[in-house]
């Protein structure tokens, strides 16, 4: 596929909350969890998309919080397949220079996926191109709480004192406080709600929902919801020039 330029007033962060799987695969007759695997598929398609449309920063939401409320056959079939995926793409992402990082409360996934994002982590550290984050076991609520459990222990211990805790300080301890905040949030299957996705960091994002059901977003949808974003004004509080 001929190589897109990418356009300077491209989004430089793009957030996706990736909706419609399940639908996707009842409207086929098949199980939920066929769903899933075609939404795998498409992440690496829109992973390699990225870097040719100038997209630097990209953060998926591949399992909320709230998401431990489906069944245990959706649950368990999608832990393996997180697992198999990070195994499968660990590789790949060395080659293209992806670095990835998983945002979202660890300690409740289980041991064995738990290592494989550490892994997963320390051998892309290097890696200077794309920056892919999957919010795993994530939640906005829940990451602000856990920022402000650890920002409330540096002000125990002395080490903070609670009138330097301003918008600067907090994000430091949230779990993307190494990741500008995202530019663009994409949500797709119809539904315009943001669910608990990156609440403090999208603050001035700008928002694209999309009909289409995330197994059939392809780099050609993505590359046009991009296109769409450069012609917005984004005036963060101010007045346009
Ligand atoms: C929402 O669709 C999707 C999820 C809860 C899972 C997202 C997971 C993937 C796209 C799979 C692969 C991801 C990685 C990183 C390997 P839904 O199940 O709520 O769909 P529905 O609204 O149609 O029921």
């Amino acid at each position: 596929m001929a190589k897109t330029k990418p356009d300077p007033a491209g989004p430089r962060h793009v957030a996706i909350i990736m909706d419609g799987n399940g639908r996707w695969a009842q409207a086929r007759g098949r199980p939920r969890l066929f769903g899933h695997h075609a939404g795998a598929r498409r992440v690496r398609e829109i992973v390699e998309a990225c870097p040719d449309l100038g997209v630097e920063y990209l953060t998926i939401f591949a399992f909320s919080t709230e998401n431990w409320k489906r069944t245990q056959t959706e649950v368990a079939g999608l832990m393996t397949l997180f697992r198999r995926y990070i195994m499968k793409e660990m590789q790949a992402f060395v080659r293209e220079n992806v670095r990835v990082r998983f945002i979202g409360d660890r300690p409740r996934l289980d041991a064995k996926l738990h290592g494989l994002m550490d892994e997963a982590e320390a051998m892309t550290a290097h890696c200077t191109g794309m920056n892919l984050t999957i919010a795993l076991n994530y939640g906005g609520r829940d990451e602000v709480s856990r920022a402000t459990q650890r920002l409330a222990r540096d002000v125990a211990a002395g080490k903070l004192r609670p009138e330097d805790v301003d918008e600067e300080t907090l994000p430091r301890y949230l779990d993307t406080c190494v990741v500008p905040d995202p530019d663009l949030v994409i949500r797709t299957s119809g539904e315009a709600r943001i669910s608990n996705f990156l609440l403090w960091q999208s603050a001035y994002a700008e928002y694209e929902f999309i009909d289409t059901l995330w197994p059939d977003f392809t780099r050609e949808i993505f590359a046009d919801v991009l296109k769409q974003y450069g012609a917005r004004d984004r005036r963060f509080g101010a007045v346009s020039a």
